[in-house]
């Protein structure tokens, strides 16, 4: 099972590409920079890693994000990422990345956007992957600043798939975004968000009904209403369910109560992702393994859920069609 799902051609929707950053390289960016960090090894940062909730993670990650100074640093963090992911027989990532996050520690927007910009060319040239764009705002910001950072966002407006809200969800719900979201619509910019990984099934509709999203990320709370369930099988939309995730932020206490087989139960279009990998215990291959060892899955159902994700990735047509063909000629 292991060599089947190491050679599957996989596909992640949900993975924030500053969450990617492993200790290694935030220890070598940090000397490279002359910023102290907190930890005095990889392994005393590795140690902290361990999270009551949603917002304990998020410190840590802001955190470890201020390495991230210059061009050349978010190149390398992207790139780093795509080549594990890609040894791993990932070929296609929608990133989210955090503007804000940087632009507060007066990281320029160019900055950011030519980094991963061209680690996202160079992987679509050198490595079997193609890497979709999702500019993210901090849902605990207020919306002003995030209509403020997509306009600021015009030069690039053209290599992005879509805008996220990601960070605290909980008493930051979905209506506060509607301005923003209204806006990236008349752009033409696809629309995804955060609900219902620590916030109520309720900001799942809401952000159906009012952000016209086109994904969920995470979206696990859904089983708590009914009419959640219900708007997600009617509209068949996209959840990015992330396990190992979901156990390190003990939004479930343990991958065997894990409700993603109870998802696929109802019959909603469930993709699996890593979220942050280098926080969460690995990247996409880790979070299959996990899933076949818990919850006993066939090889038939990693098929489905990289054939759901390959259908709503942020990526060409042609591009789509390769992917699907690929799948479709798994041996096992
Ligand atoms: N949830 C919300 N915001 C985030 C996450 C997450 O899992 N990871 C990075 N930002
Ligand atoms: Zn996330």
């Amino acid at each position: 099972m292991q060599d089947f799902l190491r050679n599957l051609p996989k596909v992640e929707l949900h993975l924030h590409i500053e969450g990617s950053l492993e200790p290694e390289l935030m220890f070598a960016l940090a000397e490279r920079n002359g910023i102290e960090l907190p930890y005095s090894s990889v392994e005393e940062a590795k140690a902290a890693y361990r999270f009551k909730d949603l917002q304990g993670f998020l410190n840590l990650y802001f955190q470890g994000m201020s390495v991230l100074r210059h061009e050349q640093d978010f190149y390398d963090l992207a790139m780093d990422y795509f080549k594990r992911a890609s040894s791993e027989g990932v070929v296609h990532i929608d990133i989210h990345f955090d503007p804000q996050a940087h632009l507060q520690r007066g990281v320029s927007l160019d900055v950011v956007m030519s980094g991963l910009l061209s680690a996202k060319q160079e992987a679509e040239q050198s490595l079997d992957l193609s890497v979709g764009m999702i500019m993210a705002f901090l849902r605990d910001r207020p919306a002003e600043e995030a209509l403020q950072v997509l306009e600021q966002a015009a030069p690039y407006w053209s290599e992005l798939d879509a805008i996220g809200l990601d960070s605290a969800e909980r008493d930051h719900p979905p209506s506060k975004f509607v301005t923003v979201f209204k806006r990236a619509q008349e752009l033409g910019l696809a629309r995804v968000a955060h609900a219902g990984e620590e916030g109520p099934a309720s900001y799942v509709i809401e952000a159906l009904d009012l952000l016209d999203v086109c994904r969920i990320d995470h979206g696990i709370r859904c089983l708590e209403s009914d009419e959640a369930v219900e708007r997600l099988y009617q509209k068949q939309t996209v959840l990015t369910v992330c396990p190992l995730s979901n156990v390190s932020l003990n939004v479930v206490d343990s991958l065997t109560h894990h409700p993603l087989p109870a998802l696929l139960d109802k019959g909603l279009n469930v993709t699996i992702s890593s979220d942050d990998p280098a926080y969460f215990g690995g990247g996409l291959l880790a979070n299959h393994i996990a899933c076949a060892q818990s919850f006993g899955w066939d090889e038939e159902a990693f098929l489905i859920l990289n054939r759901n994700a390959i259908k709503e990735a942020f990526t060409t047509e042609p591009r789509r069609q390769e992917l699907l063909a690929r799948l479709d000629v798994v041996k096992y």
